[in-house]
Protein backbone atom coordinates (compact mmCIF):
# COMPACT_ATOMS: atom_id res chain seq x y z
CA UNK A 1 0.00 0.00 0.00
CA UNK A 2 2.74 2.62 1.14
CA UNK A 3 4.69 1.30 -2.21
CA UNK A 4 1.89 2.09 -4.52
CA UNK A 5 1.12 6.23 -2.99
CA UNK A 6 5.04 6.73 -3.33
CA UNK A 7 4.71 5.73 -6.95
CA UNK A 8 1.20 8.00 -7.43
CA UNK A 9 2.92 10.71 -5.80
CA UNK A 10 6.04 10.16 -7.68
CA UNK A 11 4.15 10.02 -11.00
CA UNK A 12 2.64 13.75 -10.18
CA UNK A 13 5.97 14.78 -9.13
CA UNK A 14 6.77 14.00 -12.87
CA UNK A 15 4.12 15.19 -14.51
CA UNK A 16 4.93 19.18 -12.63
CA UNK A 17 8.40 19.10 -13.02
CA UNK A 18 8.18 18.52 -16.86
CA UNK A 19 5.12 20.42 -17.20
CA UNK A 20 3.05 17.33 -18.81
CA UNK A 21 5.42 17.50 -21.94
CA UNK A 22 6.34 13.59 -20.87
CA UNK A 23 3.28 12.14 -19.87
CA UNK A 24 4.51 8.88 -20.12
CA UNK A 25 3.17 6.53 -17.02
CA UNK A 26 5.84 4.67 -14.69
CA UNK A 27 4.83 1.22 -16.23
CA UNK A 28 5.98 -0.86 -13.28
CA UNK A 29 3.45 1.90 -10.77
CA UNK A 30 0.55 1.18 -13.41
CA UNK A 31 0.89 -2.66 -13.09
CA UNK A 32 0.83 -1.88 -9.43
CA UNK A 33 -2.18 0.16 -9.20
CA UNK A 34 -4.19 -1.94 -11.67
CA UNK A 35 -3.43 -4.95 -9.10
CA UNK A 36 -4.58 -3.01 -6.38
CA UNK A 37 -7.46 -2.04 -7.67
CA UNK A 38 -7.96 -6.06 -8.89
CA UNK A 39 -7.50 -7.14 -5.47
CA UNK A 40 -9.90 -4.71 -3.98
CA UNK A 41 -12.85 -5.46 -6.76
CA UNK A 42 -12.15 -9.40 -5.68
CA UNK A 43 -12.56 -8.69 -1.53
CA UNK A 44 -15.32 -6.27 -2.50
CA UNK A 45 -17.21 -9.81 -4.02
CA UNK A 46 -16.22 -11.94 -1.67
CA UNK A 47 -17.80 -10.16 1.05
CA UNK A 48 -21.21 -9.73 -1.08
CA UNK A 49 -21.39 -13.11 -1.75
CA UNK A 50 -21.12 -13.74 1.89
CA UNK A 51 -18.16 -16.02 2.61
CA UNK A 52 -15.58 -14.30 5.41
CA UNK A 53 -15.22 -15.20 8.90
CA UNK A 54 -16.94 -12.00 9.71
CA UNK A 55 -20.37 -13.46 8.10
CA UNK A 56 -19.22 -17.01 10.06
CA UNK A 57 -18.98 -14.66 13.16
CA UNK A 58 -22.50 -13.48 12.71
CA UNK A 59 -24.14 -16.87 12.38
CA UNK A 60 -22.09 -17.91 15.54
CA UNK A 61 -23.73 -15.32 17.26
CA UNK A 62 -27.15 -16.21 15.90
CA UNK A 63 -26.60 -19.46 17.04
CA UNK A 64 -25.33 -18.47 20.73
CA UNK A 65 -29.03 -16.52 21.39
CA UNK A 66 -30.63 -19.16 19.65
CA UNK A 67 -28.78 -21.41 22.30
CA UNK A 68 -29.45 -18.95 24.97
CA UNK A 69 -33.34 -18.70 24.02
CA UNK A 70 -33.37 -22.50 24.78
CA UNK A 71 -31.37 -22.70 28.25
CA UNK A 72 -32.17 -20.38 30.14
CA UNK A 73 -30.25 -21.48 33.64
CA UNK A 74 -27.82 -23.74 32.94
CA UNK A 75 -25.62 -22.59 30.14
CA UNK A 76 -22.01 -23.69 28.62
CA UNK A 77 -19.24 -21.29 27.67
CA UNK A 78 -20.56 -20.47 24.28
CA UNK A 79 -22.41 -17.43 26.14
CA UNK A 80 -19.10 -16.11 27.00
CA UNK A 81 -18.64 -16.11 22.98
CA UNK A 82 -18.12 -12.34 21.73
CA UNK A 83 -17.04 -11.18 25.14
CA UNK A 84 -13.01 -11.50 25.72
CA UNK A 85 -12.70 -10.52 21.85
CA UNK A 86 -14.47 -9.98 18.70
CA UNK A 87 -12.23 -13.02 16.66
CA UNK A 88 -14.57 -15.76 16.48
CA UNK A 89 -10.98 -17.70 15.92
CA UNK A 90 -10.47 -17.29 19.94
CA UNK A 91 -13.83 -18.40 21.07
CA UNK A 92 -14.20 -21.38 22.85
CA UNK A 93 -14.84 -24.18 20.93
CA UNK A 94 -13.98 -22.83 17.69
CA UNK A 95 -11.26 -23.92 15.36
CA UNK A 96 -10.71 -21.65 11.79
CA UNK A 97 -8.92 -22.39 8.89
CA UNK A 98 -4.93 -21.66 8.87
CA UNK A 99 -5.55 -18.32 7.52
CA UNK A 100 -8.08 -17.53 10.16
CA UNK A 101 -10.31 -16.20 7.32
CA UNK A 102 -13.28 -19.09 8.02
CA UNK A 103 -14.89 -20.60 10.72
CA UNK A 104 -14.43 -24.34 10.43
CA UNK A 105 -14.89 -26.62 13.63
CA UNK A 106 -17.92 -26.28 16.26
CA UNK A 107 -17.02 -27.67 19.23
CA UNK A 108 -20.30 -27.79 21.60
CA UNK A 109 -19.95 -30.88 23.76
CA UNK A 110 -21.02 -31.30 26.90
CA UNK A 111 -22.20 -27.56 27.11
CA UNK A 112 -25.40 -28.01 29.22
CA UNK A 113 -27.64 -27.50 25.54
CA UNK A 114 -31.08 -29.07 25.83
CA UNK A 115 -33.75 -28.62 22.95
CA UNK A 116 -33.65 -28.64 19.12
CA UNK A 117 -31.02 -28.44 17.52
CA UNK A 118 -29.69 -25.36 15.49
CA UNK A 119 -31.05 -25.48 12.00
CA UNK A 120 -28.79 -23.03 9.97
CA UNK A 121 -25.47 -24.96 10.55
CA UNK A 122 -25.33 -25.13 6.71
CA UNK A 123 -24.85 -21.03 6.75
CA UNK A 124 -20.89 -22.31 7.89
CA UNK A 125 -19.77 -22.56 4.41
CA UNK A 126 -16.49 -24.16 5.37
CA UNK A 127 -17.60 -26.22 8.87
CA UNK A 128 -15.69 -29.18 8.98
CA UNK A 129 -16.02 -30.58 12.44
CA UNK A 130 -19.09 -30.41 14.46
CA UNK A 131 -19.42 -31.88 17.58
CA UNK A 132 -22.58 -31.65 19.63
CA UNK A 133 -22.03 -34.77 21.84
CA UNK A 134 -23.06 -35.14 25.82
CA UNK A 135 -25.94 -32.46 25.60
CA UNK A 136 -29.62 -33.12 26.07
CA UNK A 137 -30.17 -32.61 22.24
CA UNK A 138 -34.03 -33.65 21.18
CA UNK A 139 -36.48 -33.79 18.21
CA UNK A 140 -34.84 -34.74 14.71
CA UNK A 141 -31.70 -33.95 12.47
CA UNK A 142 -33.00 -31.03 10.54
CA UNK A 143 -32.73 -31.25 6.86
CA UNK A 144 -30.62 -28.21 6.60
CA UNK A 145 -27.38 -30.32 8.34
CA UNK A 146 -27.56 -32.52 4.90
CA UNK A 147 -26.11 -29.34 3.50
CA UNK A 148 -23.04 -28.88 5.24
CA UNK A 149 -21.48 -30.57 2.45
CA UNK A 150 -17.89 -29.76 4.13
CA UNK A 151 -18.29 -31.69 7.14
CA UNK A 152 -15.85 -34.40 8.04
CA UNK A 153 -16.31 -35.51 11.38
CA UNK A 154 -19.91 -35.09 13.11
CA UNK A 155 -20.40 -36.30 16.85
CA UNK A 156 -24.33 -36.62 17.81
CA UNK A 157 -23.24 -38.97 20.01
CA UNK A 158 -25.42 -38.88 23.84
CA UNK A 159 -28.11 -36.99 23.64
CA UNK A 160 -31.72 -37.90 23.22
CA UNK A 161 -32.64 -37.61 19.28
CA UNK A 162 -34.74 -39.32 17.37
CA UNK A 163 -36.82 -39.89 14.00
CA UNK A 164 -35.41 -41.40 11.11
CA UNK A 165 -32.07 -40.70 9.55
CA UNK A 166 -31.53 -38.82 6.41
CA UNK A 167 -27.38 -37.66 5.64
CA UNK A 168 -27.80 -38.42 1.93
CA UNK A 169 -25.58 -35.23 1.74
CA UNK A 170 -22.80 -35.79 3.92
CA UNK A 171 -20.43 -37.22 1.12
CA UNK A 172 -16.94 -36.14 3.02
CA UNK A 173 -17.96 -37.60 6.07
CA UNK A 174 -15.43 -40.07 7.61
CA UNK A 175 -16.44 -40.19 11.21
CA UNK A 176 -19.96 -40.27 12.25
CA UNK A 177 -21.02 -40.88 15.81
CA UNK A 178 -24.87 -41.06 16.98
CA UNK A 179 -24.46 -43.33 19.58
CA UNK A 180 -26.75 -43.59 22.13
CA UNK A 181 -29.60 -41.77 21.11
CA UNK A 182 -33.26 -42.48 19.93
CA UNK A 183 -32.71 -42.70 16.09
CA UNK A 184 -35.29 -45.43 14.65
CA UNK A 185 -36.08 -46.85 11.69
CA UNK A 186 -33.64 -48.10 8.66
CA UNK A 187 -30.06 -46.78 8.00
CA UNK A 188 -30.10 -47.30 4.11
CA UNK A 189 -31.40 -44.04 3.78
CA UNK A 190 -27.73 -43.20 4.74
CA UNK A 191 -25.74 -45.98 3.98
CA UNK A 192 -24.31 -46.34 1.36
CA UNK A 193 -25.05 -42.73 0.35
CA UNK A 194 -22.48 -41.12 2.77
CA UNK A 195 -19.74 -44.41 2.52
CA UNK A 196 -17.22 -43.09 0.14
CA UNK A 197 -14.79 -41.55 2.84
CA UNK A 198 -16.29 -43.11 6.28
CA UNK A 199 -13.85 -44.69 8.24
CA UNK A 200 -15.83 -44.61 11.59
CA UNK A 201 -19.53 -45.42 12.11
CA UNK A 202 -21.12 -45.73 15.34
CA UNK A 203 -24.38 -46.15 15.47
CA UNK A 204 -24.74 -47.92 19.18
CA UNK A 205 -27.81 -47.98 21.15
CA UNK A 206 -30.37 -46.61 19.37
CA UNK A 207 -33.23 -48.08 17.94
CA UNK A 208 -32.34 -48.32 14.34
CA UNK A 209 -33.70 -51.60 12.01
CA UNK A 210 -33.75 -53.37 9.02
CA UNK A 211 -31.51 -55.35 7.45
CA UNK A 212 -27.96 -54.66 7.28
CA UNK A 213 -26.37 -57.07 5.13
CA UNK A 214 -25.50 -55.21 1.97
CA UNK A 215 -25.23 -51.96 3.22
CA UNK A 216 -21.83 -51.34 3.92
CA UNK A 217 -20.01 -53.02 0.66
CA UNK A 218 -19.59 -49.99 -0.86
CA UNK A 219 -17.62 -48.34 2.42
CA UNK A 220 -14.02 -48.99 1.41
CA UNK A 221 -12.32 -47.24 3.45
CA UNK A 222 -14.20 -48.33 6.65
CA UNK A 223 -12.34 -49.57 9.24
CA UNK A 224 -14.65 -48.80 12.72
CA UNK A 225 -18.53 -50.05 12.92
CA UNK A 226 -20.23 -50.30 15.32
CA UNK A 227 -23.82 -51.55 15.12
CA UNK A 228 -24.42 -52.49 18.60
CA UNK A 229 -27.58 -52.72 20.14
CA UNK A 230 -30.19 -51.55 18.28
CA UNK A 231 -33.01 -53.78 16.48
CA UNK A 232 -31.04 -54.52 13.09
CA UNK A 233 -32.75 -57.92 11.45
CA UNK A 234 -31.63 -60.00 8.63
CA UNK A 235 -28.18 -61.91 8.31
CA UNK A 236 -24.99 -61.01 9.15
CA UNK A 237 -22.53 -58.46 7.01
CA UNK A 238 -19.82 -60.68 5.94
CA UNK A 239 -17.67 -57.91 4.73
CA UNK A 240 -17.10 -57.47 8.43
CA UNK A 241 -13.78 -59.43 7.73
CA UNK A 242 -11.66 -56.55 6.65
CA UNK A 243 -12.81 -53.90 9.51
CA UNK A 244 -10.62 -53.67 12.43
CA UNK A 245 -13.48 -53.37 14.25
CA UNK A 246 -16.80 -54.34 14.01
CA UNK A 247 -19.83 -54.99 16.50
CA UNK A 248 -23.49 -56.59 15.95
CA UNK A 249 -23.65 -57.56 19.42
CA UNK A 250 -26.80 -56.76 21.37
CA UNK A 251 -29.63 -57.12 18.07
CA UNK A 252 -31.78 -59.42 15.79
CA UNK A 253 -29.21 -60.41 13.47
CA UNK A 254 -28.82 -64.13 12.52
CA UNK A 255 -27.33 -65.82 9.58
CA UNK A 256 -24.39 -68.00 9.15
CA UNK A 257 -22.21 -66.34 11.81
CA UNK A 258 -24.44 -65.06 15.05
CA UNK A 259 -23.65 -61.95 17.08
CA UNK A 260 -20.13 -61.41 17.97
CA UNK A 261 -18.75 -60.93 21.34
CA UNK A 262 -15.02 -59.46 20.67
CA UNK A 263 -12.41 -58.96 23.05
CA UNK A 264 -10.37 -56.58 20.29
CA UNK A 265 -10.09 -54.10 22.24
CA UNK A 266 -8.66 -55.24 25.46
CA UNK A 267 -5.59 -56.04 23.47
CA UNK A 268 -5.25 -54.21 21.28
CA UNK A 269 -3.07 -51.35 23.25
CA UNK A 270 0.45 -51.50 21.73
CA UNK A 271 2.75 -52.28 25.15
CA UNK A 272 5.86 -52.04 23.12
CA UNK A 273 6.76 -55.40 24.12
CA UNK A 274 6.14 -59.09 22.79
CA UNK A 275 4.21 -60.77 25.05
CA UNK A 276 2.40 -64.18 25.10
CA UNK A 277 -1.42 -64.47 24.72
CA UNK A 278 -3.01 -64.34 27.73
CA UNK A 279 -4.09 -68.20 28.18
CA UNK A 280 -6.59 -67.09 30.62
CA UNK A 281 -8.61 -66.22 27.33
CA UNK A 282 -8.72 -69.90 26.51
CA UNK A 283 -11.53 -69.59 29.50
CA UNK A 284 -13.74 -67.89 28.26
CA UNK A 285 -16.30 -70.31 26.41
CA UNK A 286 -18.78 -68.09 24.82
CA UNK A 287 -16.25 -65.95 23.46
CA UNK A 288 -17.34 -65.96 19.81
CA UNK A 289 -14.78 -63.32 18.27
CA UNK A 290 -10.94 -62.55 18.88
CA UNK A 291 -9.65 -59.62 17.43
CA UNK A 292 -5.98 -58.95 18.39
CA UNK A 293 -4.20 -57.90 14.77
CA UNK A 294 -1.99 -54.90 14.70
CA UNK A 295 -0.40 -56.16 18.13
CA UNK A 296 3.38 -58.01 18.97
CA UNK A 297 2.37 -60.60 20.69
CA UNK A 298 5.22 -63.36 20.84
CA UNK A 299 4.37 -66.36 17.93
CA UNK A 300 3.21 -68.91 20.17
CA UNK A 301 -0.25 -69.35 20.29
CA UNK A 302 -1.55 -71.08 23.89
CA UNK A 303 -2.70 -74.44 23.28
CA UNK A 304 -5.85 -73.11 25.54
CA UNK A 305 -7.35 -71.05 23.27
CA UNK A 306 -8.23 -74.02 21.11
CA UNK A 307 -10.78 -74.81 24.03
CA UNK A 308 -13.03 -71.71 23.01
CA UNK A 309 -15.88 -74.08 21.26
CA UNK A 310 -17.71 -71.21 20.07
CA UNK A 311 -14.39 -68.96 18.67
CA UNK A 312 -15.98 -68.19 15.06
CA UNK A 313 -12.93 -65.55 14.07
CA UNK A 314 -9.88 -64.89 15.30
CA UNK A 315 -7.58 -62.17 14.09
CA UNK A 316 -3.93 -62.18 14.55
CA UNK A 317 -2.91 -59.74 11.46
CA UNK A 318 -0.11 -57.94 11.41
CA UNK A 319 1.77 -59.71 14.84
CA UNK A 320 5.11 -59.63 13.40
CA UNK A 321 4.63 -63.02 12.86
CA UNK A 322 7.75 -64.71 10.80
CA UNK A 323 8.98 -68.29 9.58
CA UNK A 324 6.50 -71.01 9.05
CA UNK A 325 2.61 -70.71 9.33
CA UNK A 326 2.50 -71.71 13.20
CA UNK A 327 0.98 -75.86 13.18
CA UNK A 328 -1.94 -75.09 16.14
CA UNK A 329 -4.03 -72.71 13.55
CA UNK A 330 -5.06 -76.19 11.76
CA UNK A 331 -6.43 -77.52 14.65
CA UNK A 332 -8.89 -74.39 15.15
CA UNK A 333 -11.56 -77.30 13.38
CA UNK A 334 -14.61 -74.57 14.80
CA UNK A 335 -13.06 -70.99 13.18
CA UNK A 336 -14.72 -69.47 10.30
CA UNK A 337 -12.36 -67.17 9.89
CA UNK A 338 -8.81 -66.89 10.27
CA UNK A 339 -7.31 -63.57 9.48
CA UNK A 340 -3.12 -63.51 9.21
CA UNK A 341 -2.31 -61.02 6.95
CA UNK A 342 0.32 -58.59 7.58
CA UNK A 343 2.57 -61.20 9.10
CA UNK A 344 6.00 -62.27 7.39
CA UNK A 345 5.40 -66.34 7.05
CA UNK A 346 7.66 -67.66 4.55
CA UNK A 347 5.78 -70.51 4.34
CA UNK A 348 3.13 -73.34 6.00
CA UNK A 349 -0.34 -72.90 4.46
CA UNK A 350 -0.07 -76.69 3.93
CA UNK A 351 2.57 -78.16 6.38
CA UNK A 352 -0.04 -76.70 9.35
CA UNK A 353 -3.26 -77.72 7.78
CA UNK A 354 -5.22 -74.22 7.99
CA UNK A 355 -5.95 -74.93 4.13
CA UNK A 356 -8.10 -77.90 5.05
CA UNK A 357 -10.20 -76.03 7.91
CA UNK A 358 -13.75 -76.35 6.37
CA UNK A 359 -16.06 -73.79 7.96
CA UNK A 360 -14.64 -70.68 6.63
CA UNK A 361 -17.60 -68.49 5.66
CA UNK A 362 -15.77 -67.65 2.04
CA UNK A 363 -13.25 -69.79 1.26
CA UNK A 364 -12.46 -66.92 -1.71
CA UNK A 365 -11.88 -64.48 0.91
CA UNK A 366 -10.01 -66.05 3.25
CA UNK A 367 -7.81 -67.81 0.82
CA UNK A 368 -6.77 -63.86 -0.96
CA UNK A 369 -5.89 -62.94 2.59
CA UNK A 370 -3.39 -65.51 3.28
CA UNK A 371 -2.05 -65.03 -0.21
CA UNK A 372 -1.61 -61.79 1.04
CA UNK A 373 0.47 -63.40 3.24
CA UNK A 374 2.82 -65.26 1.09
CA UNK A 375 3.52 -62.52 -1.20
CA UNK A 376 3.04 -59.18 0.65
C1 LIG B 1 -29.12 -18.74 8.08
O1 LIG B 1 -28.09 -17.78 8.17
C2 LIG B 1 -28.00 -16.93 7.03
C3 LIG B 1 -26.77 -16.07 7.18
O2 LIG B 1 -26.82 -15.34 8.41
C4 LIG B 1 -29.30 -16.12 6.90
O3 LIG B 1 -29.23 -15.32 5.74
C5 LIG B 1 -30.47 -17.09 6.80
O4 LIG B 1 -31.68 -16.36 6.81
C6 LIG B 1 -30.46 -18.06 7.97
N1 LIG B 1 -31.49 -19.05 7.75
C7 LIG B 1 -32.31 -19.46 8.72
C8 LIG B 1 -33.31 -20.51 8.34
O5 LIG B 1 -32.28 -18.99 9.85
C1 LIG C 1 -18.01 -38.48 20.26
O1 LIG C 1 -18.15 -37.83 21.49
C2 LIG C 1 -18.04 -38.70 22.61
C3 LIG C 1 -18.40 -37.90 23.85
O2 LIG C 1 -17.92 -36.61 23.81
C4 LIG C 1 -16.65 -39.28 22.63
O3 LIG C 1 -16.50 -40.13 23.73
C5 LIG C 1 -16.46 -40.07 21.35
O4 LIG C 1 -15.14 -40.57 21.28
C6 LIG C 1 -16.69 -39.18 20.13
N1 LIG C 1 -16.69 -40.02 18.94
C7 LIG C 1 -15.75 -39.97 17.99
C8 LIG C 1 -15.92 -40.86 16.83
O5 LIG C 1 -14.82 -39.18 18.04
C1 LIG D 1 -19.59 -46.47 20.09
O1 LIG D 1 -20.22 -45.71 21.10
C2 LIG D 1 -20.40 -46.41 22.31
C3 LIG D 1 -21.25 -45.55 23.23
O2 LIG D 1 -21.06 -44.20 23.00
C4 LIG D 1 -19.04 -46.78 22.88
O3 LIG D 1 -19.18 -47.47 24.08
C5 LIG D 1 -18.31 -47.63 21.86
O4 LIG D 1 -17.01 -47.91 22.32
C6 LIG D 1 -18.21 -46.93 20.53
N1 LIG D 1 -17.68 -47.84 19.53
C7 LIG D 1 -16.55 -47.60 18.83
C8 LIG D 1 -16.18 -48.63 17.82
O5 LIG D 1 -15.88 -46.61 19.01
Amino acid sequence: MFHLIVCALSQRLKFSDRNMLEDKANPRCSTLILVFLLLVLITDVISVSGNSVNTDRKILLNLKSFLEKQNRVNRGRYSEWNQGSSNPCKWHGISCSPDMQRVTGIDLSDSKISGEMFNNFSAFTQLQRLDLSRNTLKGVVPDDLNSCHSLVYLNLSHNILGGELKLTGLTSLQKLDLSTNRFHGEVSFSFPAICNRLVVANLSMNHFSGRIDKLFDGCLNLQYLDLSSNKFTGNIWTGFSRLVEFSVSENLVTGPVPAFKFLGELYSEKLGFIRPIPSELGSISTLEGLLLGDNSFSRVIQESLLNLRNLAILDLSMNKFGGEMQEVFGRFKQLKSLVLQGNSYTDGLSSSGVHKLTKFVSTGLKLQQFFWTFTG
